[in-house]
């Protein structure tokens, strides 16, 4: 029962004053497909002093609670010696580690993918634990297409966060479960909206099924939009009123906070997007509700920086910028003027 209420503790300081966390977990792959995007080298050495650039950004701990690593990360240190990890704990800023090891094709489902990294994961989280790490994060995915998700997709990827789950909790470590439908087709918002709510109720149910313990996870869904290419696309009104009512509907109150993956939104509309669930909502909702952003707070920073350490202060900024603004948006408090 006491391990129950740590759990319970470090879930909440996570969600604690209105501030949210920072994925910083990409894997090598995909670090190196931003960098490349930007053309920046295809490193490690790269990738280590660009998450240097991000654990040393000055006053981050004003607007995050925790910061999600990735096993490369976790281990890395700065140019003078200092690990990463340290860095954040004496911040203040709880770290964190992805522990899946992303996903493979579903055999015999075309087009659907379920999630590795069950074998062996007992023995990696207690390493991670005894490296500094509170909590670890686990992401499903499901994609919307005529006859997609499946059940069995969504069936097993359920499962498999909730056996993940258990584990984090056996080594009292708080688990992000990410179920997250993506934005990629033509779908409408209410075909978003239909699926996602499916996706979360089979997960609250294997959770529930596995007997993990809620009041010490988080979740980190996807907000309910359009698909990309749809040609209904929806003002920041309809996405914040139908993700909410569709949280409202499937995530149990008990759950202490829901911290939203920002999916390839672009940066302002994600911000914006979160403050309006929370001018129109806040007093309706029952946990703490925040963003766990990857893309969304660091690709302006990665752009201004392009590998060059004479940007290395402006890509700081930026990111300090980005973290200030989804802040404010969990009060409800962030307005266009801020970005100028
Ligand atoms: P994005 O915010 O870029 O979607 O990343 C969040 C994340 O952690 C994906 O697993």
């Amino acid at each position: 029962m006491k391990a129950d209420q740590q759990l319970y503790a470090t879930a909440c300081q996570l969600m604690a004053g209105k501030k949210g966390l920072l994925a910083m977990d990409e894997s090598t792959a995909t670090c190196n497909k931003r960098f490349k995007a930007e053309g920046i080298p295809e490193t490690e050495e790269y990738r280590r002093k660009y998450r240097e650039l991000i654990v040393t950004t000055p006053g981050l701990e004003e607007h995050i609670n925790g910061a999600i690593l990735f096993d490369e990360t976790i281990k890395q240190r700065t140019a003078s010696g200092e690990l990463f990890i340290d860095i954040l704990i004496n911040k203040g800023i709880i770290p964190g580690i992805k522990v899946d090891e992303s996903t493979v094709p579903m055999a015999r489902f075309p087009g659907e993918k379920i999630t590795e990294g069950l074998d062996g994961l007992r023995e990696r989280l207690e390493a991670y634990k005894s490296m500094g790490a509170r909590f670890a994060k686990w992401r499903a995915v499901f994609s919307i297409a005529a006859t997609l998700p499946t059940t069995p997709c969504i069936k097993t990827n359920a499962s498999t966060l909730a056996i993940y789950a258990a584990l984090c909790q056996e080594q009292g470590l708080v688990p992000i479960v990410e179920p997250e439908v993506l934005m990629d087709g033509n779908h409408t918002i209410e075909q978003c909206a239909t699926v996602t709510n499916h996706v979360l109720h089979a997960v609250f149910d294997a959770l529930y099924l596995h007997q993990v313990y809620l009041e010490g996870i988080i979740l980190k869904p996807n907000m309910v939009l359009p698909g990309i290419d749809s040609s209904e696309q929806s003002n920041t009104e309809e996405i914040a009123t139908q993700t909410v009512n569709c949280l409202l509907k499937s995530v149990p109150a008990i759950v202490p906070g829901i911290a939203f993956l920002s999916g390839g939104q672009p940066s302002i509309e994600a911000t914006e997007r979160l403050n309006t669930m929370h001018r129109l909502f806040d007093s309706r909702l029952p946990w703490a509700l925040t963003f766990s952003f990857s893309r969304a707070l660091q690709q302006s920073a990665l752009e201004i920086w392009k590998g060059n350490d004479t940007n290395k202060v402006a890509a700081q900024q930026s990111l300090l910028h980005r973290a200030a603004c989804n802040h404010e948006a969990c009060k409800g408090t962030y307005n266009a003027e801020m970005e100028k």
